[in-house]
């Protein structure tokens, strides 16, 4: 299932069994912790750091959001084949391996050190540190392929999403999830907060995002302040600074609409491309997010791949 990142060539594991060998080039590829690594850890940095640093598993609410965010019953993944683009500390991936599903989970930072202990139980679970902008797994035989929020953290989304449209076999679907882009006062203030917060120290932002985790305890600000500037409402702590340094730490972030999203599949060869409603509802729920004044919301799309499986 694999490539080599240099040439394309299969890949095939060396002796001793520590190292991936590339059967075109001789190009070797370490394995460490059980992990492949096809890539350097680059811009993510605050991502490693992160997903290896606070535990975030939690198995219902987990499962709650795959079905949310990918249209797709975990349930109905048993045998099938699915790439986790961007597995972070790999929640989800463990979530659909635990159901029997086949996994591959690509990270380009080193929360795959977490990934891969999350999911060493399972034997059909692999997970790669890769990179989705220049995706070293083969095309065109996922059964499934999910991005949840990772292709806004990286320089080039719209290449990010061709790269792992195109391991979607022909009948297959592709669901993504990206940041939503708010309303320009919001998306201007941000930038500048931004620009601010992720020139600092991880040393320093962190007691940053663990001070504004005290603020999502507030039900009043929750309604009001984080319409103006982003922190997290969620009620456990632990994932309230998570989430806060998740949006003010990485170098990357972009936001974008709904068409925008839905033109990407379409130019791409999907059909049935549908949005996929959030989890919460009510009608100044509904409101303010069709406006797009709730920061951190996302825009989420799935699509199925053109052809029948045997094209
Ligand atoms: C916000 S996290 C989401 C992780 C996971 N999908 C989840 O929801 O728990 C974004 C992830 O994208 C990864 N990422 C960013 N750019 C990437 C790239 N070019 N290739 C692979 N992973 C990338 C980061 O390392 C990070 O773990």
């Amino acid at each position: 299932m694999l490539r080599c990142p240099r040439c394309r060539g299969e890949l095939s594991i060396a002796e001793p069994p520590t190292r991936l060998v590339c059967r075109s080039c001789s190009q070797l590829y370490p394995i460490a912790e059980g992990v492949p690594r096809l890539a350097g850890e680059s811009y993510v940095a605050s991502f490693g750091r992160q997903w290896n640093r606070y535990d975030v598993m939690r198995p219902e609410e987990d499962e709650a959001t795959f079905r949310v965010k990918t249209g797709v019953d975990p349930r109905d993944l048993s045998g099938r084949l699915v790439l986790d683009a961007g597995c972070g500390g790999g929640r989800y991936a463990r979530l659909i391996a635990a159901h029997g599903a086949r996994v591959i989970g690509v990270d380009l930072s080193t929360a795959v050190d977490k990934a891969a202990a999350l999911c060493a139980e399972f034997s059909d679970a692999l997970i790669v540190q890769a990179d989705l902008l220049d995706l070293p797994v083969v095309a065109g035989v996922f059964d499934l392929v999910y991005s949840i929020g990772v292709l806004h953290h990286t320089p080039d989304p719209r290449g990010a999403f061709a790269q792992i449209a195109r391991r979607v076999k022909p009948g297959g679907r592709l669901s993504v999830w990206l940041y939503r882009r708010n309303t320009p006062p919001q998306e201007w203030l941000n930038s500048a907060l931004r620009a601010a917060t992720t020139r600092l120290p991880a040393t320093v932002l962190e007691p940053i995002c663990a001070a504004m985790s005290l603020l999502g305890d507030i039900p009043v600000l929750n309604r009001t302040l984080n319409k103006i500037a982003n922190f997290s409402s969620h009620p456990d702590r632990v994932l309230r600074v998570c989430d806060n340094f998740d949006w003010y730490a990485p170098q990357y972030q972009s936001h974008h609409s709904l068409d925008e999203l839905k033109r990407w599949f379409v130019d791409e060869g999907f059909g049935e491309v549908a949005e996929l409603p959030p989890a919460k509802a009510g009608r100044l729920y509904d409101w303010t997010y069709r406006h797009n004044l709730i920061i951190g919301s996302g825009v989420n799309v799935t699509g199925v791949r053109v052809g029948s499986e045997q094209s």
